[in-house]
């Protein structure tokens, strides 16, 4: 199962421009339809500035991209805790056709009830993909953006949480996060994420050498059990590398 591979990175602009390479590597790679799943929380906001400069943005295909969310917090599409809400201001807006943007939906009749919101989603891959069972031969995503929080979260999958061993849902309702924002969860499930060509974690900061110390010593944690059926790349600045790193 070990197909990860860690990258080194001096901080974390060096660490934006290494995976600008990557989501640009994927688009190279793929004459038709580009599939992207974008993360939230703060680590991947470089990377999307990044992508939205002047150099960055006229390499982008944007006619044939098409951008997706591994996981959304319950709040409306224009709260500023919502991801995909922060991938359109930093990078989307103004560059995708709307068409090709993909958020998970929140405004669903019932407050409280994130499952909707996540079988709407589920929905909306299945038909993108063309198929309601993921074919390991291809995958759904080209590219899937992760990041890990404190406690080895990934996604919206939280240590311990029912949605971790999901297997037939593409995508759940977490009525309970475990880290702020303390609000309700919708996440893609483990499979869904795995298939991709390329999983690419953002690891930055001083905050994030605790977690990978129990990371890279293999830890039962999500962040650990989420990998790609193909690429697992961890990119890691200097001040989150664990010291005895090597
Ligand atoms: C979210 C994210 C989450 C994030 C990690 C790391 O909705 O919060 O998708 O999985 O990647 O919590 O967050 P930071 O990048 O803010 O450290």
């Amino acid at each position: 199962n070990d197909n990860r591979r860690v990258i080194a990175v001096a901080d974390p602009a060096a660490l934006a421009a290494a995976a600008a390479e990557r989501v640009l590597a994927r688009m190279a790679a793929n004459n038709g339809r580009v599939a992207i799943c974008l993360t939230g929380g703060s680590s991947p906001k470089q990377l999307y500035q990044l992508l939205a400069s002047d150099t960055y943005r006229s390499r982008i295909p944007w006619q044939r991209v098409h951008w997706f969310i591994g996981d959304e917090r319950f709040v409306p599409a224009d709260d500023p805790l919502n991801n995909m809400g922060m991938a359109r201001k930093t990078l989307l807006d103004g560059c995708a056709p709307a068409a090709n943007i993909h958020p998970i939906p929140t405004a669903t009749a019932d407050p409280a009830d994130p499952d909707r919101g996540a079988a709407l989603y589920e929905q909306e891959l299945r038909s993108f993909y063309g198929a309601d069972t993921l074919d390991p031969a291809r995958p759904l995503f080209d590219l899937v953006l992760m990041g890990a929080g404190p406690d080895g979260h990934t996604a919206s999958l939280f240590p311990g949480d029912p949605a971790l061993d999901e297997t037939a849902r593409w995508v759940v309702g977490v009525p309970k996060a475990n880290v702020e924002p303390f609000v309700p969860r919708i996440t893609l499930t483990l499979p869904t994420l795995a298939s991709c060509r390329e999983m690419l974690f953002e690891l930055a900061g001083g905050a994030k050498r605790a977690i990978l110390t129990r990371l890279f010593a293999g830890e039962n944690l999500p962040a650990n059990r989420a990998r790609s059926a193909g690429e697992t790349i961890w990119l890691v600045d200097r001040d989150a590398l664990p010291e005895d790193f090597g």
